[in-house]
């Protein structure tokens, strides 16, 4: 039987386009010398707050649905996970091969002994393991099992803010704010919570309509 070909929505344009701009103006960047003194730690920076970001955008598809019956959005989970991963990746491998070389001795060491590393590494395999059983063909084989998998982005979600939060200094607000990010969208995924966000949004709907 031949699969029908699923035409993109603007909305799947307009995300997929978007993933790439931070990517884009972070080359143009490099290419035109402002990335500041520390090239590598700015490139670090961005591509970790780019991988965060869009996985709190991937985890925030399933609420936008049920609290503003926006389907669409269900569309969009997928290639944002996998373009977090994307950025995860290449913050990865900025760390191991332009900051440590490639000296796996030096790596081991700093994964081991800085919290915020094993954290981000951990991070890092959770979306690793999500990116490789994202296609339908997993979706099969691993069956009630997918779902349980891929949970487990939420558990990355936590452990991305925590990393932030360790390896930033004391007094710096920004990731606690994405960690209220993560408390919103987890308390959603609880049902007597989403119950009654839910129905707020469904009074408030039917008295504007
Ligand atoms: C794979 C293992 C990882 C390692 C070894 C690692 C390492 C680092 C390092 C060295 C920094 C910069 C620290 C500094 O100079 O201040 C950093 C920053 C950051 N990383 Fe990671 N990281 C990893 C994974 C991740 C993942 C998977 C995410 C998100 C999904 C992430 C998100 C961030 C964020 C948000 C920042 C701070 C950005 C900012 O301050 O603007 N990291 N990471």
């Amino acid at each position: 039987m031949k699969r029908k070909k699923s035409k993109w929505t603007p909305l799947q344009i307009i995300a997929h386009i978007g993933a790439w701009i931070p990517l884009v103006v972070g080359l143009w960047d490099l290419w035109q010398g402002n990335l500041g003194p520390d090239i590598i730690r700015e490139a670090t920076l961005r591509t970790g707050k780019t991988a965060l970001i869009l996985l709190l955008l991937s985890l925030a598809c399933t609420p936008i649905n049920f609290l503003f019956k926006f389907r669409p959005a269900l569309k969009l989970r997928r290639p944002l996970g996998l373009y977090s991963f994307m950025y995860a990746s290449i913050h990865f491998a900025i760390f191991i091969g332009v900051d440590y070389f490639f000296d796996f001795g030096l790596i081991q060491d700093a994964l081991l002994e800085k919290r915020y590393a094993i954290v981000g590494f951990t991070t890092g395999l959770i979306l690793l393991s999500m990116a490789i059983t994202s296609t339908i063909g997993w979706q099969r084989r691993l069956k009630k099992n997918w779902k349980r998998l891929h949970r487990l982005a939420y558990v990355a979600g936590i452990l991305a803010v925590v990393h932030y939060i360790w390896l930033v200094k004391q007094g710096v607000s920004e990731p606690w704010i994405y960690a209220g990010i993560v408390v919103v969208l987890l308390s959603l995924r609880i049902k007597p919570i989403k119950n009654w966000v839910a129905s707020l949004f469904r009074s408030r709907s039917s008295q504007t309509a």
